[in-house]
């Protein structure tokens, strides 16, 4: 069971970066499901209907979300009525959403939860017991987490706390991609933060300018979403289908150097 997972997605230039590179992706790695984290699709910050299902028409199979995702009011019934997206697990009771969905892969599941960090990010239930509880009530071999969350060390921790257990944690939200990718010894898959698909010459996707008045100031600023090429980062990860651990694992980073055309970075072996 092989997934392909595109890390945060920001504005326009993130969706532009993908729709360009999924068609060569899925022939290339030849994915059974397509996960993207859309928490900055639209505009930057939160997702709107009409941006997820842009997303999900270029063939994503599932839509993941973070801190921003209420950030659009209209999305609220969307994630109530829309199966291919999630927010949160670890989210108070009777917030719209579903916090994991359980994908049928050619008569397989695979369940795939979205967690939030706490340290720096926000006021969310602990993600610790929270994944606890989901895998004590779900029957899934397969397990991915996408975890949302700021600090490394709040995201290896919670790597090794789920070792052995789920079959990949993929850590979003700092936007820049880690070299750590590998599988732990129990069998989980564990990268600290996958990138982000968003404009390249930017401050984690936002106009470098605006982002600078506003350190340098420290005046309120409304940021915007940077303008120019494409960054594009995803992980692929093979899981087993006889007890859901990842067997193969690997990393991809697709850009522009110089004047050059894009070039791929990847640590995936075929
Ligand atoms: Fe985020």
């Amino acid at each position: 069971l092989r997934i392909l997972f595109f890390g945060d997605i920001v504005g326009r230039p993130g969706r532009r970066g993908i729709s360009a590179i999924l068609p060569n992706w899925a022939a290339q790695y030849r994915p059974d499901v397509v996960i993207a984290n859309g928490e900055n699709a639209a505009g930057g910050i939160g997702i709107s209907p009409a941006v997820a299902e842009e997303l999900l028409d270029l063939g994503i199979d599932l839509l993941t979300l973070g801190n921003h995702a209420w950030q659009k009011r209209d999305v609220y019934g969307f994630l109530d009525a829309n199966t291919k997206i999630i927010r949160p697990l670890n989210m108070p009771p009777g917030v719209p959403g579903r916090g994991y969905a359980i994908l049928d892969v050619g008569g397989q599941p695979l369940a795939v939860v979205n967690l939030c960090g706490r340290i720096f990010l926000g006021e969310y239930d602990d993600p610790f017991r929270a994944i606890d509880g989901l895998l004590a009530e779900i029957d899934s071999p397969n397990v991915l987490v996408d975890f949302h969350a700021e600090t490394s060390s709040e995201k290896q921790a919670f790597g090794w706390f789920v070792d052995g257990r789920v079959s990949a944690v993929i850590g979003t939200h700092t936007h820049v991609q880690t070299a750590d990718d590998r599988i732990l010894p129990g069998g989980t898959a564990y990268i600290t933060d996958v990138g982000m698909c968003g404009p390249q010459d930017s401050v984690i996707g936002m106009d470098r300018d605006i982002i600078l008045h506003r350190f340098l100031t420290q005046l309120p600023t409304r940021f915007e979403v940077a303008k120019g090429d494409p960054l594009v980062c995803a992980a692929v990860v093979e899981i087993s289908e006889e007890d859901g651990k990842a067997t193969r694992f690997g990393r991809l980073q697709w850009r522009k150097i110089d004047e050059g055309g894009p070039i791929l970075e990847s640590t995936w072996e075929e």
